[in-house]
């Protein structure tokens, strides 16, 4: 009885300020603009260079879009609010706790997901999109890896280049382009992955040779009269070039080339 009553009147007597001590929540994970991250700091993508980016790629809701190294999970979120599945791939497990908590806050937990995991051993074959902000060396060392992807695959990345792989598309958003983006980081780049089509090729229309560099395509056309040169693009699987003032289109079919 004794101790009962001694710990009731500790209880009452407890400092107000120990009391709160042991009651206040953990304070929320608040990131930094230029923070460390493994291979690059944090810095997030404009808001409206992220829109850019999905708008460029023409996400929709039967994409699987991939987020390497997804920081507060702004793109991946975007993307899911447009119906896609997205999963973001970040190394610090703080932000991908944050992005977890992001995605909560924005409704879209069944479509976004993030994985703490190192973007370099990240099997990311199976993304329809692929965007990016990360640094040129970086990307030049993903860049095999996409270009072994589905022919079609779209990537972005904001601002930074993937070497002489000369994008599609770009869209500048600073102050030298629309003015829309009033930060730093307001370029989008885009691609997409090409089909391997460089060889040659027998069609009613004539003999083809295709070289290939990236998206860029020369090359010769034989018909009964003559060969001329050709330059042309292959975006995904669809082929567009001009030879001898005429312009063509095709489609690679297994090894067969059609051509309208
Ligand atoms: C420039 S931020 C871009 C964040 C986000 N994609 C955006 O556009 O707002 C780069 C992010 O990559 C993360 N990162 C750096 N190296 C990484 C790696 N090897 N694997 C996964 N994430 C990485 C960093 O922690 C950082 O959050």
């Amino acid at each position: 009885m004794f101790r009962l009553m001694l710990v009731l009147l500790l209880a009452v007597s407890m400092p107000p300020v120990f009391a709160q001590a042991v009651k206040a929540p953990a304070p929320a994970y608040e990131p930094t603009v230029g923070q460390e991250g493994k291979d690059v700091v944090w810095v997030p993508t404009p808001q409206v260079v992220v829109d850019k980016m999905l708008d460029l790629a023409k996400v929709t809701k039967d994409d699987f879009v991939m987020d390497l190294g997804s920081g507060d999970g702004r793109t991946v979120i975007t993307a899911a609010k447009r119906g896609a599945r997205a999963m973001g791939v970040e190394y610090n497990p703080n932000m991908v706790e944050l992005s977890k908590r992001n995605a909560e806050k924005e409704g879209v937990t069944d479509r976004a997901q993030f994985v703490k995991a190192d973007l370099f051993e990240t099997d990311f074959s199976k993304a329809t999109v692929i965007t990016m902000f990360l640094l040129p060396d970086i990307n030049l060392k993903l860049r095999p890896k996409i270009l072994a992807m589905k022919p079609g695959t779209r990537v972005v990345s904001n601002t930074f280049t993937m070497g002489d792989w000369k994008p599609d598309e770009t869209a500048e958003l600073g102050a030298g382009g629309n003015g829309n983006c009033n930060e730093s980081w307001c370029t989008a780049l885009f691609w997409v992955v090409p089909a391997k089509v460089a060889g040659s090729y027998k069609t009613p229309q004539g003999d083809l040779v295709l070289k290939q560099s990236f998206q860029m395509l020369t090359g010769t056309l034989r018909t009964k009269e003559k060969t001329v040169p050709l330059e042309g693009k292959v975006r995904g699987e669809e082929i567009t070039f001009k030879a001898g003032g005429k312009e063509y289109r095709g489609r690679l079919n297994g090894r067969q080339l059609e051509l309208k």
